[in-house]
Order: structure tokens, then sequence, then C-alpha cells
């Protein structure tokens, strides 16, 4: 019987001698024991020669190797394996059913044959490790001609984008950037502005206001405006004064796609000994062109903050409509919602009041302040209708303004 189980029903198999007696092989004397022992030790040797795929490849043709998934120890099996191996069967068959005149050679020749064959498949079984050892040193060895991890690099968020297009436009006409802090006292938010404590005008700005424990020194607030650095930086310097000042801002607004709890502005503020309100109007003129480019045209109504006097809020004629109102293809642009004006920020004349808080002479210096949201002006340039992506950080957006 076959020792295939496995594929000998459909294969044919190649027959194994070691199955039948010496008799039946038609041997009787020495040389016939020689030459069968020599039959079986070629056909051996063929096989422990071969690779992996060899011993499988003899697997599907020679069913009685076995079908053991690790052809190395499948072979192993055939040839030593204890209880229907080749030697036990030449012990079984051969030795043991040897006329006693043949058993002195036979049991030389298997003596011989057995030697052979466990030191041949000792040797493989060496070769196999290494081989194993070997790949395994090659996979673990470093390559350090590989490159490198490359980490991404990432780029500057849109709203600091804009806040640096701003800062190099106010830069090229002698401003300088000054920064201040997102917590505040009320007195450098409201009232040094000329808000003293019950003005309606603090109601205009829903504050976010400190949890401190009782006899703190004064409340604190998150600053709702940029505003309180004119006072810091007029009680740290003398005119004249140039400075623009980029930060965040905070007011209780509930998010929607215009409005967010943390906003961003640019604060400008201006004083010399001789500046006029054309010099303010020539300043935002100037920004404005830069910024959304030479052909829009700028004007100013009549506003109202306590800290600048006169007021004023500037528009800029719809960038995207030419100051038309009408879409390029037709049909009311939507940008400017077909007003043609798009309304840009507030600003004014620093009032006299404010001068009075810093210990500035307000017969001998005038100035100008504004106060533009960035955010508001991100998005209209760059056509963003969602305010809440500015703080999402989800990156498919900011790729977007690499
Ligand atoms: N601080 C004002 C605001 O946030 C803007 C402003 C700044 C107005 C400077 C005039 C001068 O609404």
């Amino acid at each position: 019987m076959p020792f295939g189980v496995i594929y000998s029903a459909i294969m044919p198999t190649v027959d194994n001698p070691t199955e039948k007696t010496l008799a039946e092989l038609g041997v009787n004397d020495a040389q016939g024991v020689a030459e069968k022992f020599a039959e079986v030790r070629a056909r051996f040797d063929r096989q422990v020669a071969l690779d992996a795929d060899g011993i499988r490849n003899l697997m599907l043709q020679e069913a009685w190797l076995g079908s053991d998934s690790d052809p190395a120890s499948s072979l192993r099996n055939f040839w030593v394996g204890r209880k229907a191996g080749v030697l036990t069967l030449v012990t079984e068959n051969w030795l043991k059913k040897s006329p006693p005149s043949l058993k002195g050679v036979v049991g030389k020749q298997f003596n011989e044959l057995k030697t052979h064959i466990e030191s041949k498949l000792e040797e493989q079984r060496k070769r196999i490790e290494e081989k194993t050892e070997a790949s395994a040193a090659t996979r673990d060895r470093i390559d350090l001609s590989l490159p490198g991890v490359l980490r991404p690099v990432g780029s500057h968020h849109l709203i600091r984008q804009v806040f640096q297009e701003i800062e190099d436009i106010f830069f090229s006409i002698g401003f300088s950037v000054v920064e201040g802090p997102e917590i505040e006292t009320p007195y450098y938010n409201f009232e040094a502005l000329n808000i003293p404590e019950f003005h309606p005008v603090r109601d205009d700005m829903d504050t976010f206001y400190l949890e401190l424990s009782k006899g703190a020194a004064t409340p604190l607030l998150l600053r709702t405006h940029t505003s309180p650095m004119q006072i810091r930086t007029m009680e740290k310097q003398k005119p004249p004064v140039r400075v623009i000042v980029p930060g965040k801002v905070y007011r209780r607004d509930n998010p929607d796609a215009t409005h967010s709890f943390a906003f961003h502005q640019i604060e400008g503020l201006a004083v010399d000994t001789d500046i006029t309100f054309c010099d303010f109007t020539g300043t935002i003129e100037y920004f404005v062109k830069q910024f959304f480019g030479p052909s829009v045209k700028t004007r100013f109504r009549p506003s109202y903050f306590p800290f600048t006097e006169p007021s004023v809020e500037f528009d800029v004629s719809c960038p995207f409509c030419a100051g038309t109102g009408t879409a390029a293809g037709g049909g009311t642009c939507s940008k400017c919602k077909g007003a043609a004006w798009i309304e840009l920020f507030g600003a004014g004349m620093v009032d006299p009041a404010v001068y009075g808080f810093v210990n500035y002479d307000a017969k001998k210096v005038s100035g100008f302040a504004f106060g533009i949201g960035i955010d508001r002006l991100a998005m209209l340039k760059y056509g963003i209708d969602d305010i809440q992506v500015f703080f999402q950080n989800d990156v498919r957006f900011l790729r977007q303004f690499p």
C-alpha cells in the first residue's frame, strides 16, 4: 500500500521496493542485495538534494512521499519515520525476512544505508536552519542607504497667513507690531477706552469674565477686542506711535457660520503731533488697495465708538463684481449681495478723552485707530463661507492654503 494517503487515489505512485521482501523482489545473492541497496540509496540521494519546492513537486508526483505541510519533515518522515519509514521497512521486510545466508550482507548494507541517510538528513537540517537564520539576519539588517522617515512639514494657518500679509502692508509704511495679553482688566478693555462701567456700549460685547477668588484686586476678562493695546502702548511710549496689534479676541457669541466666541483682529494706532483725517483715510485706502487690488474704491460712513471721534465704518467696493453688484455671469453678486459695497471695519480719530488716560497732551497730539476683523476679511478674500473651518483644524481645509 502506498503511504501517500491523500494523493494515492488519483496519482500514479512509484513502486517502493522496501514494501516487499527480498525474495519477492527476486533477490537471492549478495550481488542482488548490493544492487537493491544501491537503488534505494540513489533514490534517497536524489531526494535529499532537492530544495523545498523540489520536494513539494515530488510529493505531488510520487504520492508515497506523504503530505506533511513542511517538505523537509515530510522527506525525513518518509525515510526514517519510526512506524513506516524506509529504514523501518528495510528492517522488517529485508533484514528480518532474509535467508540466514544473506543476513550478514543485508545487515552490513543496512547499517551503511542507515548511517548514510541519517548523516545526510542531519546535514540537510543544518542547511535549512542556516538558511533561515541568514534570511532573518538579512531582513533585520539596517540599510543605511534607505531614505529616512519624511515627516510632513506643516504650513501656516490661513489666519496667520492673512496676519502676515496685513503686517507686511503696514510694515511698508512704517508701522511696527506689538502684542498684548488675552486676559485683560476692565480698565484696559473698557474704562481707559472711554467706556465707563455703566456705558450701554458694554452690552455690545458680551464678555467672558474669569471666575476669581473673593477679594481679587480686579475682575479679569478675556479681551473683547485688541483696542486695550492702544492704551498699553501709549502708556509705554511717547508719540510718535505707529503700531499694529494682531491677536485673538473673545466674545460670548454662539457659534454659527459667521460667529465664533474666539476670533482675530488687527488693531492699528497712529498718534503724532500733526496727524489729520486725510492721513487716516489715505492710510486705510493704501491698505485696502494693497490687500484687495488697486482697482477697489473705499468709502466711509459715520459710526460710533466711545474711543474714537469722529468714528467711521469703512467699506470697500466689492472686489468680486468690480463694485457693480452684478455677478460676472449675470444675476446678483453673491459676495456683496448686490450692494456693490462690502462693510470692512470700524475706525476713527482717537477720542481726546482717551489721551487723558495715558497722559498724552490732547491739545498737542492727534491720531487714528482702526480694528480689522481678520476672520471676516479672510473669508471674503478666499471665498470661505463658514468661519468655523478656521477652528476645526481639518487638514483637508488647511491643505488648500499651503
Ligand atoms: N475695537 C473695535 C471693535 O472691536 C474696533 C475699533 C478699533 C474701532 C479701533 C475704532 C477704532 O469693534
